[in-house]
């Protein structure tokens, strides 16, 4: 099947456009003598369609849990930059990832999530698909000639499940993303977290470039200025920020044993000794993990200054059990929405100065190593 031009493609944007080659030079320095992804990518007007074209058309994306199909007949939509998602669980349990698209009129098939009896139809003429991406019904297509089913399957996405995660990639021929994650995979293999409940937790809107969230969230350095009630309990001055072999970083801040203030959940103690782990699979998947609970930020990025921050909470089934559960996560948010607003504070003024005219590149401090990784492999993506 050949794909049509898309109208809101960029393949004009170059890396050129953002900064000059030295500035890129810059950031690609030894660590200690590094500088930070200049502003233009955070404030830009074309830093998102740059953004779009060449890391969430290239890259794996997380779209839901497994968990999120439970059984043969599932299926799942969801929308990332404009592009329909399906996902479906076939008969034989298998789980498939299309465009949401009738091969048709272009009508969107499905909507929401659900269950269904072996085939979504969709709602404009009726044409039906099975939950393999094949088209089954065809009403009143008898006459038409030249007309072969088999040549209206639902054009597929590329598919990855790890860690009880699904990933999807727009582009179809990208090497897979799980045997890119082995060495990460060793130290989340405690947590079981393909076995863990997720729940909705709570969604921020934020008026100021997602790299920015995510830069705030991968390094520590921030933590003795910006929460100075937390930083004595979780010393960020602490953070050990692992080397990596793959689109991925993470640090870890060592936690005095007792000074854990949230709710803390057996499983999970055990599982992280009580500290900290940070982890970015490149380019958004953010885990953020503590004794009480994982928290797994997903996103809904609009524009250049516009996202949704959407925090989904992950702990062992048996947590949700424990006495007190509702009140334990009440109390983690109260702990967490503190955080947040302290980070919205710095986030807030970063997009006000990343717009300003007089903006210079900024110098890396090395204690944010896993931001020289960070803006390091999104160069890398921007001059591919
Ligand atoms: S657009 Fe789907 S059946 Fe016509
Ligand atoms: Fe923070």
């Amino acid at each position: 099947m050949s794909k049509l031009i898309h109208p809101a493609a960029r393949p004009d944007l170059d890396i050129a456009q953002f900064a000059s080659p030295e500035q890129i030079a810059a950031v690609r320095r030894p660590l200690n003598q590094a500088a930070l992804l200049p502003a233009s990518f955070y404030a830009h007007p074309d830093s998102h369609a740059l953004d779009v074209e060449k890391l969430f058309m290239r890259h794996w994306l997380p779209v839901a849990r497994t968990s999120e199909l439970p059984e043969p007949g599932s299926y799942f939509t969801r929308e990332m930059f404009g592009e329909p998602i399906l996902l479906t669980r076939d008969e034989q349990g298998q789980i498939h990832a299309f465009n949401n698209v009738c091969r048709h009129r272009n009508r969107v098939i499905a909507e929401g999530h659900g269950q269904c009896k072996g085939t979504l139809t969709c709602p404009y003429h009726g044409w039906s698909y099975g939950l393999d991406g094949s088209l089954k019904g065809t009403p009143f297509m008898e006459a038409a000639e030249n007309f072969d089913k088999l040549e209206y399957h639902l054009p597929r996405l590329g598919l990855d499940i790890w860690q009880g995660f699904i990933f999807i990639n727009f582009d179809v021929d990208a090497p897979l993303l799980s045997p890119q994650l082995k060495t990460l995979d060793q130290v989340l293999e405690p947590l079981k977290m393909s076995e863990m409940a997720c729940l909705d937790f709570d969604r921020y809107q934020a008026p100021w470039n997602w790299k920015a969230t995510l830069d705030n969230f991968t390094e520590a350095y921030h933590q003795p200025t910006i929460h100075a009630g937390i930083d004595p309990l979780v010393p960020g001055r602490g953070a050990i920020y692992d080397d990596v072999d793959g689109p991925y970083n993470l640090f870890w801040i060592p936690n005095a044993p007792g000074t854990s203030f949230q709710p803390v959940l057996p499983e999970m103690e055990n599982a992280i000794s009580g500290g900290l782990v940070v982890v970015n699979v490149f380019p958004l998947f953010h885990l953020l993990i503590d004794p009480s609970a994982i928290m797994w930020l997903d996103w809904e990025i609009r524009g250049v200054n516009d996202h949704d921050l959407i925090w989904r909470m992950m702990v062992p089934p048996e947590s949700t059990q424990v006495e007190n559960f509702e009140a334990k996560k009440q109390e983690l948010y109260g702990y967490v929405k503190q955080v947040w607003d302290e980070d919205v504070f710095a986030c807030v003024g970063v997009a006000k100065g990343a717009s300003s005219r007089f903006t210079t590149q900024g110098r890396l401090c090395p204690q944010e190593k896993s931001l020289y990784q960070l803006h390091n492999w999104l160069v890398d993506q921007y001059e591919r």
